[in-house]
């Protein structure tokens, strides 16, 4: 299957695919954000919007969101053929990042994002229509579902993550990066050198490039040298970049905006509040970094790509929801933990349920242990749930009844402190930020008296397929 080339390829086929809502007329000031956070929030619809003739700008200046937000654009997006249901996902997905091989992006001279290039006094980050997305927000937020470039100053690589953006002027903006991520560590270890920190920021992107950056790869252990790479190895081809001029770092050629420019040691400015992916202002206000935007690139008409962050779910939880838990799944397998039946996530990264087939005392426990330290399971998780497989874990309620009836919680429930966390986790004071604790929840039988453990309630297959096909006429299981 051929691959769409860029977002405006993408967003064509969705628009075939009857998933694309255009509005016009709609304020960049709180209108975008309340309209997108509704749709998203609608089960009914989950259309991706792309908001034009946006108050105070131009035609064609456009906003696009609910990116990843329904199975058939997930799919387009990796390029499976058809959609798939959850579990049927995950495993397809797993099996691909199994199989993946590493190409690496080809260097291009020429491509749509050099359209129109700014710089010195042409730059005006007001040019663009970035969101004011909610209410309490400190300010209009250019990045949300942007994609922003560094490199690490001793070993060269190359690193994609999404990290929100706030415009502080016409030519600066202000970044957030929580610690221990790798853009983090970028910056730092430029900062902390006294060298400027060279930073590209991509505002409208590929939407495989958007799920790269906001996935926790890592250039160690998943064998890519960085996200361009872990692309390639999706579309099957090399990605188009072009060398950006000031910072000599890699941009997407069919980018439909990049800021180029640098951070400062020592220079801060106040970064927030923002409306979070827990949904709160956890993080609240605080001096960061920010970015002297020295060039800035884009295509005629350019297209903002927006992630709404809600009370969740946003409008990217349950895709993030579902790589998370292949990328997952393979590092527990990685890790050697055996007869692993199936690996989801709620609340975005909070609740991780895995699911097993006993084999041994200590199974449940392993799993749940490493579930929760993995690389894809370490940052700012809460509560690692572990069931048997006879728990379908695709159904939070039959989960639930695993946790009610087969945890005795002063044996099943442990607790670890000080685990990797961040200033956005709302239940730590503000003085203690950065570290939180885990759950570990054991909601397996106990393997110790497992065979005696009662039996539970069960409707056998064919017992079942038979009475629905004997009372198939009346309407009695259908949902
Ligand atoms: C829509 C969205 C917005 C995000 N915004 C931020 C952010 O502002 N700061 C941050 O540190 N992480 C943010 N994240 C999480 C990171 O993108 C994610 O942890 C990613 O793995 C970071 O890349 P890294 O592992 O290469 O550092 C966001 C994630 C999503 C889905």
């Amino acid at each position: 299957m051929a691959f769409y080339y860029d977002l405006r390829d993408w967003l064509e086929q969705v628009e075939e695919m009857g998933e694309l809502k255009r509005v016009h007329g709609a304020d960049w000031n709180l209108e975008i954000g309340a309209i997108a956070d509704i749709v998203t929030k609608n089960p009914r619809n989950s259309w991706a919007l792309l908001f034009d003739e946006i108050k105070d700008y131009p035609a064609g200046y456009r906003v696009l969101t609910g990116i990843l937000n329904s199975p058939r654009r997930l799919a387009l997006t990796v390029g499976f053929e058809s959609k798939f249901g959850d579990r049927e996902f995950v495993l397809a997905w797993r099996e691909r990042l199994n199989t993946l091989k590493p190409i690496p992006p080809v260097v291009v001279k020429k491509g749509p994002i050099l359209e129109n290039v700014h710089t010195k006094g042409e730059i005006n980050l007001f040019e663009f229509p970035s969101p004011m997305w909610h209410e309490l927000d400190g300010g209009r937020y250019i990045g949300t579902g942007s994609a922003t470039i560094t490199r690490d100053p001793d070993e060269g690589w190359i690193n994609i993550g999404t990290y929100r953006v706030m415009i502080q002027d016409e030519k600066t903006v202000a970044f957030y990066i929580s610690p221990g991520k790798d853009g983090r560590i970028h910056r730092d270890k430029h900062l902390r050198r006294g060298e400027p920190c060279p930073v590209a920021i991509v505002v409208g992107e590929d939407p495989l490039l958007f799920l790269a950056s906001i996935l926790p790869l890592t250039h160690t252990q998943d064998g890519f040298k960085d996200e361009y790479e872990w692309i390639g190895g999706v579309r099957g081809e090399p990605f188009e970049v072009i060398e950006g001029k000031v910072t000599q770092l890699p941009i997407p050629a069919q980018a439909e905006i990049v800021l180029e420019g640098f951070a400062y040691p020592g220079d801060e400015k106040i970064e927030g509040p923002f409306g979070e992916w827990t949904g709160y202002y956890a993080s609240q206000q605080r001096p960061e970094p920010f970015i002297k935007v020295e060039a800035v690139y884009h295509r005629n008409n350019p297209i903002i790509c927006g992630a709404v962050v809600s009370r969740m779910p946003s409008d990217f939880t349950h895709a993030y929801e579902l790589v998370r838990s292949a990328q997952l799944w393979n590092e527990l397998e990685a890790a050697g933990v055996p007869e692993i039946r199936g690996v989801t996530c709620y609340q975005h990264r909070f609740i991780t349920v895995v699911s097993i087939k006993q084999q041994y005392p200590g199974h449940a426990k392993q799993t749940a242990m490493l579930a929760m330290q993995c690389h894809a399971g370490a940052y700012l998780g809460r509560y690692v749930i572990v069931v048997d497989d006879d728990i379908d874990i695709y159904d939070f309620s039959q989960v639930l009844w695993a946790v009610a009836t087969r945890v005795d919680p002063i044996k099943d429930i442990e607790v670890v402190q000080n685990c990797w966390s961040s200033p956005l986790d709302p239940i730590i004071p503000p003085g203690d930020k950065g570290l939180a604790s885990r759950a570990m929840i054991d909601a397996t039988k106990p393997y110790k008296w497992l065979a005696q453990f009662p039996p539970s309630i069960l409707i056998k297959p064919e017992l079942k397929a038979h009475v629905k096909q004997k009372w198939s006429g009346q309407d009695l299981f259908e949902v």
